[in-house]
């Protein structure tokens, strides 16, 4: 039996794939309008690397890594998502000594072991950035302002920004205590995997995948309403630079992300369009994060939105990109595959696409395939082109024959 992709994967073919460049090239080049530099981290790290920095009373962490023990023997996870490993990068390579903020944007694929729907993959791939080194309001307002951008910048509309606050350590003692008198009324209700949950992070209950906890968490009370003084005039400052910039939002109280490392704001775009993943982007704050995995002290925000979900939504829109690359010259031959193959080569030194048979096909077959590629102009080498150093270039267009020389390749090459 034929050997099929493993479930939740997909190929990307060729004719989805000017759209996946599209997305990515548009998105990285706005990054870079921003002041945002690439980074690339392993696509595998430590497990201890994101038991620390996502969390281990996460979704993610508990159910939905792919975690192996390597040939050594040590814990190796397949990137669930891009935070850590570059938290992971600034503190190893002592970006702190860099000017602050440092920014970073990133693209590539990650893996979560989780039931695949539509927009729900187990390797996905996600654009994401992150600025590390400062905690000003107007940071996150730009960080916000960058997505908008981006999907500005791609043509997809209808889709909704919802943001909130979900404070600092000090707010979520106060709010902990009140989530977990509410959550233990609730307990005979909830998973398994949440009544664990309760005794060591309440929060993460609020965004279990599971009907009936979902049904339990509709109805507890919002950490919006027992965020600080500090906490709160950070918040009322990102919302004032939102309006400053045009970006219309909504203020959503129930949003507390899925991953530990949050502090204060954070954000979802959502598109209706695309069924029930919904959630193109998600980001946030996360004040905490460098400490918690060894490094100094330092604050940092970032969002990370999923390609695939992107591309629905684009889909969803109509939106067709095709990118036809069609040969600048077809060269065919009769019997003369060598001398057919070196003037290609001599040709592609210059930039040019050219192409000949590869498939041992007859002459009328070579320039129907010509034809089919839409080929510029062709020309045809047999024994007597060879021997005179001359061939015929077609305009395929036009169908106009000229007398060209095969020594004088920088004149071919300008009249092509
Ligand atoms: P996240 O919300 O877990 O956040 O993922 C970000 C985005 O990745 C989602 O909004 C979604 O579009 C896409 N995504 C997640 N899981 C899947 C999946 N299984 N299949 C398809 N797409 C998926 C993060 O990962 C954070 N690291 C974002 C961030 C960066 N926060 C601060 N900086």
């Amino acid at each position: 039996m034929a050997i099929k992709a493993p479930r939740g994967t997909a190929d990307i073919l060729p004719q989805d794939a000017a759209l996946w460049r599209f997305v990515e090239k548009t998105a990285a080049e706005t990054a870079r309008n921003f002041g945002y530099e690439e980074i690339r981290t392993p696509v595998f790290e430590h497990t201890e690397l994101f038991q620390r920095g996502v969390g281990d009373t996460t979704d993610v962490v508990q159910k939905e890594m792919y975690t192996f023990n390597d040939k050594g023997d040590r814990s190796i996870t397949l990137r669930p998502e891009g935070t850590a490993s570059a938290a992971r990068a600034y503190i190893e390579h002592s970006m702190h000594a860099l000017p602050q903020p440092v920014k970073l944007y990133y693209c590539g694929a990650c893996y979560r072991y989780e039931k695949p729907q539509a927009g729900r993959l187990r390797e996905f791939h996600q654009f994401g950035i992150e600025a590390f080194g400062s905690t000003d309001p107007a940071l996150d307002a730009e960080i916000i302002a960058l997505a908008s951008t981006i999907f500005k910048n791609l043509g997809a509309t209808g889709l909704e920004l919802n943001i909130n606050s979900i404070g600092c350590p000090e707010c979520r003692k106060k709010y902990n205590e009140a989530l977990t008198a509410y959550l233990s009324s609730h307990s005979e209700t909830l998973c398994e995997t949440c009544n664990t949950r309760l005794g060591k992070n309440p929060m993460r209950v609020l965004d279990c995948k599971s009907p009936v906890c979902k049904e339990v968490a509709a109805g507890a009370p919002q950490i919006l309403s027992y965020i600080c003084e500090d906490c709160r005039a950070h918040f009322e400052m990102v919302q004032q630079y939102l309006h400053a910039m045009d970006i219309p939002f909504t203020i959503d109280a129930s949003i507390v992300r899925g991953l530990d490392y949050y502090t204060r704001t954070v954000f979802e775009f959502v598109s209706t369009q695309i069924g029930a993943q919904g959630t193109v982007c998600g980001g946030g704050r996360y004040d905490g994060l460098l400490e918690e995995l060894g490094g100094n002290p330092g604050p940092g925000m970032g969002f990370a939105m999923g390609i695939e979900r992107i591309i629905l939504v684009l889909r969803a829109m109509g939106l067709v990109k095709e990118e036809k690359n069609s040969p600048r010259l077809f060269v065919a031959s009769i019997g003369q595959t060598e001398a057919a193959l070196a003037l290609c080569q001599k040709l592609r030194g210059y930039g040019v696409y050219a192409v000949c048979d590869v498939a041992g096909r007859s002459l009328k077959a070579q320039m129907k395939n010509a034809d089919r590629e839409g080929a510029k102009f062709s020309l045809v080498l047999g024994d007597e082109e060879v021997h005179s150093g001359e061939a015929q270039l077609k305009n395929m267009e036009t169908g106009e024959k000229i007398t060209v020389s095969l020594g004088d390749i920088p004149a071919l090459v300008a009249l092509i």
